[in-house]
C-alpha cells in the first residue's frame, strides 16, 4: 500500500514552549511506522506578515500549501491558551481551505494544567469544520507537559507510546479511509473521483 503522507503542524510560536517536545517526540513515532511518511510545520517559521490574512498570501508559503495538497491527513498539535487556540495556528490554518477537504484531522493537546488540553480541542473540532477536515476522536493529551518531558525532549513516561499508538491506528484508518473516498466517490470537491 502507499504511504500516508501526514504531517504534523506545531501551532505555538511562543518562546521556550513546551509543546515543542511533544511535536518532536510524536514525528519520531511517525517515522518508525511503514505506512507514514511526514514533516514538521513550526508555526513560528511561517514569519506571516502582520498586515495580510489568509488565502490570499497563500502562494507565500508554497511548501506549506503543497504539502497539504498531497496530504492524507494532518496532525496539529496545539498548547492550551486560555482555553483556546493560538492565533498564530490559526493564521497558518487559514492560509488554505479546498486544501483541506475531506482529509482527516487528529489532534495533540498540549496544557501545564491537568486536563491535557482537552478544552483548546473541543474549541477547535467547529473551526476545522470549516476547512472541511474530518476530525478523528482519539486525542493524544499531554497535561502537566512539563513534566513528561525532560529539558532534552526524551520521553518520561512510557505510557504514551501506547496512547500514540492508538492515536496512529485511528489516524491511520481516517486517512486511508477518506483517500479512497476522494479518489473513488464522486464529488464537486474531488476530481479525481470517477463520475
Ligand atoms: C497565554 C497563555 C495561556 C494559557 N492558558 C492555559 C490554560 O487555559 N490551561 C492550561 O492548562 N494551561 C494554560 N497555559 C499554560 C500552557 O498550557 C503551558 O505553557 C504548556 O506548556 C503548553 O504551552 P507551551 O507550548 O506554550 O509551553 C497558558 C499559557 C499561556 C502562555
Amino acid at each position: 500500500m502507499d504511504k500516508l503522507l501526514l504531517p504534523v503542524l506545531l501551532g505555538t510560536n511562543r518562546k521556550n514552549r513546551n509543546s515543542v517536545h511533544p511535536a518532536r517526540w510524536l514525528v519520531g513515532e511517525m517515522e518508525k511506522r511503514a505506512e507514514i511518511q511526514t514533516r514538521l510545520f513550526d508555526a513560528s517559521d511561517f514569519g506571516l506578515p502582520h498586515d495580510d490574512y489568509g488565502q490570499g498570501i497563500k502562494h507565500l508559503f508554497p511548501e506549506w500549501r503543497d504539502t497539504i495538497i498531497q496530504a492524507d491527513g494532518l496532525v496539529i498539535v496545539t498548547p492550551e491558551y486560555n482555553h483556546g487556540y493560538p492565533g498564530v495556528l490559526k493564521a497558518v490554518l487559514d492560509l488554505l481551505l479546498k486544501e483541506y477537504i475531506h482529509k482527516p484531522v487528529a489532534f495533540v493537546g498540549v496544557s501545564a494544567g491537568r486536563w491535557g488540553g482537552t478544552r483548546v480541542i473541543e474549541a477547535m473540532v467547529p473551526m476545522v469544520r470549516e476547512l472541511g477536515l474530518a476530525v478523528t476522536f482519539s486525542d493524544l493529551n499531554f497535561p502537566s507537559v512539563q513534566n513528561k518531558f525532560d529539558a532534552d525532549g526524551k520521553l518520561l513516561d512510557q505510557v504514551f507510546e501506547k496512547l500514540a499508538k492508538e492515536f496512529l491506528d485511528e489516524l491511520v484508518w481516517m486517512s486511508r479511509t477518506l483517500k479512497w473516498g476522494r479518489e473513488n466517490v464522486p464529488s464537486k470537491h474531488h476530481q479525481s473521483a470517477a463520475k
